[in-house]
């Protein structure tokens, strides 16, 4: 098998012929039970299923339509945390360049994504990458993928950004400006659903100048053993919120009422998830849902998102003071974005060492 420095590419080992993962790969045997063949869970029709907010109608000039829609879009972010959204907005045309844009940097040679390699333990984050066993167990996901950052402007570094193919550059940077614009209009309604003022989360994770956008280009191999293994293990999304695109193919499973429900695949539609930064500053009236990704023997899953984070030290975040009283006491201390994210892996590590 060929490898490149440390780090071994989930994509050599997929392609390679192996017909057992190894071991690193495989889940802990509790998670085992719950892991099924997605394309027969996305099939089940019965049960909850991750709502669909149509934004059509979000500035309606009719008042009691476009506050209909607003009202679906709270309901949505309180009860799931995750939906679907159509009408956002968003050309479908230039969706499909920004897909085909990274389909195609991918299906590149090993050899020429490795050019493009991050470094993490340089603090190298950008880039071409594969996560790294950061425990004790040496647990890997099934994937490998592309990161950096898209927004604002003046924060990219376009030196890192793929070459190949020549419209990655242009697709990608429309996309981020139309998705920032996109951000706003869904805070100024989670601010109103609050009782705020509209512009109010939005300033509070950092306005036009400092939330950041950065794209994460996951890129799941087929894997012969899917029962075994996960794309991305369970998680709730540290962002303030996160827009992702896929293609097509499913993988995507919530944590919903203590079952796992898989995402359908909803065409011309991007899946927004509330992250832990807005279910901080609501006092957790918008929810940050558990979730993960399965993979498959069949196809290879590609899914780009967007995290919008608010900057790292600059602003304490905690429950803004007009959504706690005196019975509904905040349920988070304060704490700036980069401690939240210490504080996740901390408590990550202990619950490693307990069990
Ligand atoms: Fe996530």
């Amino acid at each position: 098998m060929v490898t490149f420095g440390i780090v071994p590419r989930v994509e050599t080992l997929s392609s390679s012929g192996i017909q057992s993962i190894p071991k690193e790969y495989v889940r802990p045997q509790e998670e085992l039970t719950s892991i099924g063949n997605i394309f027969e869970e996305e099939k089940k029709i019965e049960g909850p299923q991750v709502p669909t907010i149509d934004l059509k109608d979000i500035d309606s000039m009719d008042e009691a339509v476009r506050d209909k829609c607003k009202e679906e879009l709270k309901k949505a972010a309180m009860d799931w945390g995750v939906m679907h959204l159509v009408n956002h907005g968003i050309p479908d045309d230039l969706i499909e360049r920004v897909k085909k844009a990274g389909q195609a940097f991918f299906d590149q040679p090993i050899e020429e994504k490795e050019k493009y390699a991050n470094d993490q333990v340089s603090g190298k984050i950008q880039g071409y990458g594969s996560k790294l066993a950061n425990n004790a167990s040496g647990q890997l996901e099934w994937e490998d993928y592309f990161f950096h950052r898209i927004y604002p402007e003046d924060k990219r570094n376009l030196s890192i950004w793929p070459r190949t193919p020549s419209d990655y550059i242009e697709a990608t940077s429309e996309y981020a400006r139309l998705l920032r614009g996109l951000a706003t209009k869904v805070l100024s309604v989670l601010s109103l659903g609050l009782g705020l003022e509209e512009g109010r989360l939005e300033k509070e994770v950092g306005g036009m100048e400092e939330l950041l956008l950065q794209m994460k280009i996951n890129y799941y191999p087929k894997c012969p053993q899917p029962e075994l293994a996960l794309g991305v293990e369970a998680h709730t999304d540290i962002s303030a919120l996160t827009f992702i695109l896929h293609n097509m193919v499913p993988g995507l499973q919530l944590f919903y009422q203590g079952n796992w429900v898989t995402a359908k695949c909803v065409p011309n539609s991007i899946i927004m998830h509330i992250g832990d930064t807005i279910e901080i500053l609501s006092n957790k009236k918008y929810k940050s849902i558990l979730h993960r990704g399965l993979v498959n023997k069949e196809k290879v899953r590609i899914s780009w998102a967007v995290f919008c984070e608010p900057p790292k030290d600059k602003i304490i975040l905690k429950p803004l003071p007009e959504v706690v009283s005196e019975t509904e006491s905040p349920l988070f201390p304060p704490r700036t974005f980069d401690q939240h994210i210490q504080h996740k892996l901390f408590r990550k590590t202990r619950e490693e060492l307990i069990t």
